[in-house]
């Protein structure tokens, strides 16, 4: 199986470092254009340029108008946008009782607002074109709940509700809308994890080892290519067996 994604553009959130740099570089290596987005244009230019064919762009994805204006510029750049993958996410855990209004806002704002305001915009033209991909990018959290992330957890939830509906309500323009929920994968967000308690996690793990972020990007391409076409509004465990 050779997955082929020549003439398709891409676009990749939060995409500057981890699962989202590992699910662009792999889209890029299938042959998509992808746009490479973080925060700091610059780092999005250097990190585009380590790929094949990719090009940065700057957006704080919680600022609709940005997101508006980013999508917009991507289609300039690449004539249109095929695939859009929500990757960007971030933390902010606190046991219930301690859990802040700020810590629940800025999670569900970035987690979940920015991909609905993502998927809005850039299904315009994909259903014009009568061809489209959305992938998000949720958590086993969003499935199975965790303590001290209710705030994170209830947005990766969203999240899955958010793509079923997107899935129900464009199917019939050939859009697609899937999730994709990773388990725990090394990168900056669980770096933070003592070597005890890595260890202690791997062995939950059927398959004894934390993920990496190529794990999840070929779960992406795949859904991101044409032997997925019969697929839409599901939900691709990627945990190494953690959670069945
Ligand atoms: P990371 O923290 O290494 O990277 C997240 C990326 O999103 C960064 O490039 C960051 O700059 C960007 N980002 C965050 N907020 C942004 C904003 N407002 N505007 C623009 N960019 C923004 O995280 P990681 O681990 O690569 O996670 C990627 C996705 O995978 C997230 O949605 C996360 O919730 C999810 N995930 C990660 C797991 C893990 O074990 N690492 C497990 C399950 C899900």
């Amino acid at each position: 199986m050779n997955i082929d994604l020549s003439g398709r553009s891409a676009i990749v959130t939060g995409s500057t470092r981890g699962i989202g740099r590992g699910i662009a570089e792999l889209l890029s290596d299938c042959g998509a254009n992808v746009a490479i987005v973080g925060r700091d244009p610059a780092t999005a230019e250097m990190v585009a340029s380590t790929m094949k064919s990719a090009k940065g762009f700057g957006c704080d994805i919680t600022d609709s108008e940005a997101v508006t204006g980013l999508i917009g510029e991507v289609e300039k750049t690449f004539g249109a946008v095929d695939i859009l993958v929500n990757n960007a996410g971030i933390t902010r855990d606190n046991l219930l009782m301690r859990l802040k209004d700020e810590d629940w806002d800025a999670v569900l704002n970035a987690n979940l607002k920015a991909a609905f305001v993502a998927t809005r915009v850039v299904t315009r033209g994909m259903m014009k074109r009568r061809w489209g991909r959305v992938i998000n990018v949720a958590s086993v959290v969003g499935l199975i709940g965790n303590k001290g992330q209710a705030n994170y957890a209830a947005s990766k939830a969203g999240l899955i509700g958010f793509t079923k509906s997107v899935a129900k309500e464009l199917a019939s323009r050939n859009i697609l809308a899937n999730v994709v929920a990773p388990g725990f994968i090394e990168t900056d967000m669980t770096a933070a994890l003592t070597p005890e308690a890595r260890d202690a996690l791997s062995k939950q793990i059927p398959l004894e080892r934390l993920g990496k972020p190529a794990d999840i990007a070929g779960t992406v391409a795949f859904l991101a290519s044409e032997y997925a076409a019969y697929i839409t509004g599901q939900v691709f465990v990627v945990d190494g067996g953690m959670v069945m």
